[in-house]
């Protein structure tokens, strides 16, 4: 998605902006620009590629100011090239524009202004809106009224910062479906799509909604509706430090961030055991006032409701289904006031689950999100929010919010199942016990080098494989998919993930000696298949790799390569299974040589749809 840094105050808005743009750069990306106001003018330099291109430019040219904007983009409409990148100016190169989203009738906008007598250089969505800004001026009051009216005239989705040499000392922003952030310093003040943007200078916040406009000024904000009405904002101090969204020492974010997930698993327990414990309430949802339950979620997230659904239905005994978004807006779900509706999404800004919750709400059912990033429009949008506390997610791939996806959710699962008198008391106390002894068994996988490197050799073999089959059964099924997912999205292998039993169904006609075939094969009822599974791909010479316990010695019997992971309870063992998946696709990434955070055609939040 595209990253959007705005700043004024006193520091150099050049230096600001390129900072804040390269901690967005997880978004994803294909060009970067800025604009400053210097001098009564509005400077812009902008270029396809990296935003370190820009910078190198930039050290050339003495440009001072403290006010200006900047962009990454990833493209929607119009290639990826130096026109196309943002910034966009008006014909009077007083007006400067940045936006992220998708302008739905840009087309008849683009039409409707060129009969004006504008003339377009780009061949963006985006650039409409300037001239919009522009045309309007010249009915309206002042900047702001004109803004507001162009605003107004846009269908679909956008986060827009503006400059103009009409008001030099403000930066104007709108926000709808698209995120918005502002971050408030002493004497400056800034603008970004997410907060590690700006989160070295300030963590306290204000999160706009939709339909909200704002003027940006070096010490004061004005939030407004789109009738120009005032809004007041409550002002979030978001609890990240700058460490957390930087690697510390670590190659890529992505390694950070699998290694962070025993504190990140352990946090997430404690962030929420005072709900569970009943000394504060899980507001807005009433744990008896439902008789079904439906998940929506997109790729990962969505791999979580799908082992989410064994919890719900094993302990809670409540039936659950589990949709991909995407899939869920179009599927005529039968939802009504007895459907508890549960979104997992890290940003909770992604454009699919956002609109399943919304249909979910017009047909009547409670919303329960379970999140990662506080004040993103799911949390504010749901009945009752689950947080999961994993620090910021930066890498594309999503690995910390996955494994405490599942640690919230099996909490959560445990809290229903007592509530509703499907697990006694005892029961839910033993497996809390259990919950909370995962950290420890994920960090002793972590911790042992000699496993890691195990990983590592297993990935040294295979990076240059062309096609990698994962399976899986029962609660680790969806292990296979995650696993799968890890590898082709990041190091571009194409991967699928099966259930173990289906694979004589079909997919066994893929198994030769060239494919590399990844068993999740942990302690569990369904050990003896999974074992059958194994042999019928070592009788037709795959290779296979197995993911299992130092107990199962079957399997270590029978395997060409063995990962060891502790043994855990066996609907906890897909937290723990998981981690060496993600170290593998990683491992062979990085030794492809490819950019493991920021994968090609990838961005970290969908908010497009
Ligand atoms: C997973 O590694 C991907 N980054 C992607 O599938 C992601 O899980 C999906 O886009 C959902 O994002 P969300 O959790 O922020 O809604």
């Amino acid at each position: 998605m595209c990253g959007i840094v705005g700043y004024i105050g006193k520091d150099n808005a050049k230096d600001v902006i390129i900072d804040g743009l390269k901690r967005l750069e997880y978004r994803g990306y294909d060009s970067a620009g800025i604009a400053l106001i210097v001098d009564s003018e509005i400077f812009t330099y902008k270029k396809q590629g990296k935003i370190r291109n820009i910078e190198i430019e930039l050290r050339k040219v003495p440009v001072y100011s403290n006010i200006g904007i900047g962009h990454t983009r990833w493209a929607t409409h119009g290639k990826p090239d130096d026109i196309n990148a943002h910034p966009h100016l008006d014909c009077t190169k007083k007006i400067a524009l940045v936006h992220n989203g998708i302008v739905e009738n840009y087309a008849e906008l683009r039409r409707e202004l060129q009969t004006k007598g504008h003339t377009f250089l780009s061949q963006t969505d985006t650039e409409v809106i300037v001239h919009l800004i522009e045309e309007e001026l010249k009915t309206s009051p002042d900047f702001f009224t004109a803004f507001l009216s162009a605003v107004k005239r846009l269908q679909g989705s956008y986060a827009i910062a503006v400059i103009t040499l009409h008001q030099p000392d403000t930066i104007f922003v709108a926000r709808k479906d698209s995120p918005l952030v502002i971050g408030l310093g002493e004497g400056e003040n800034f603008v970004a799509s997410d907060v590690p943007a700006f989160l070295s200078y300030t963590n306290r916040v204000i999160f706009l909604d939709d339909f909200e406009v704002a003027t940006v000024n070096s010490n004061s904000v004005s939030v407004f509706n789109t009738d120009g009405e005032r809004v007041e904002k409550k002002v979030v101090t978001v609890p990240w430090s700058l460490s957390q969204a930087e690697k510390a020492g670590y190659k890529h974010f992505m390694l950070k961030e699998i290694n962070e997930q025993p504190r990140a698993v352990a946090d997430t327990i404690s962030g929420n055991l005072s709900w569970f414990r009943g000394e504060s309430y899980l507001e807005g949802i009433d744990p008896n006032s439902f008789s079904r339950i439906q998940i929506v979620a997109c790729g990962t997230s969505y791999h979580a409701g799908l082992i989410a659904k064994f919890y719900l239905e094993n302990f809670a005994k409540v039936p659950t289904e589990v949709d991909y978004a995407s899939e869920y807006r179009y599927r005529e779900p039968i939802v009504d006031e007895n459907t508890l509706v549960i979104s997992i999404t890290q940003s909770g800004e992604t454009a699919d689950t956002l609109a399943a919750m919304r249909l979910a709400r017009e047909k009547g059912a409670k919303l329960l999100t379970i999140c990662n990033v506080i004040g993103s429009t799911a949390t504010r949008e749901a009945d009752t929010v689950i947080y999961t506390y994993a620090g910021p997610e930066i890498s594309v791939a999503s690995t910390k919010a996955f494994t405490t996806q599942l640690t919230a959710l099996f909490l959560f699962t445990l809290y229903l199942s007592r509530e509703r008198r499907a697990l006694a008391s005892d029961e839910v106390d033993s497996y809390l016990k259990e919950l909370l002894e995962l950290p420890s068994k994920i960090e002793a996988f972590l911790n042992l080098e000699r496993e890691k490197e195990v990983v590592k050799k297993i990935a040294l073999e295979f990076y240059r494989a062309k096609d990698a089959l994962y399976l899986g059964r029962h609660v680790n099924y969806p292990i296979a998919l995650e696993g799968a997912l890890k590898l082709k999205e990041i190091s571009y292998i194409h991967a699928e993930g099966y259930p173990a039993g289906e694979m004589k169904h079909g997919p066994i006609a893929l198994i030769d000696e060239n494919i590399p075939v990844v068993v999740v094969a942990t302690r569990g009822k369904v050990l003896d298949k999974i074992v059958s599974n194994v042999e019928e791909v070592k009788a037709r010479k795959g290779r296979v790799i197995a993911v299992t316990n130092p107990s199962v010695k079957k399997i270590g019997e029978l395997a060409e390569f063995l990962i060891e992971v502790p043994e855990v309870n066996e609907y906890l063992s897909p937290i723990v299974n998981v981690v060496p998946l993600q170290l593998f696709a990683y491992y062979i990434a990085d030794f492809l040589g490819y950019d493991v955070d920021q994968p090609r055609n990838l961005a970290k939040s969908v908010t497009v749809e």
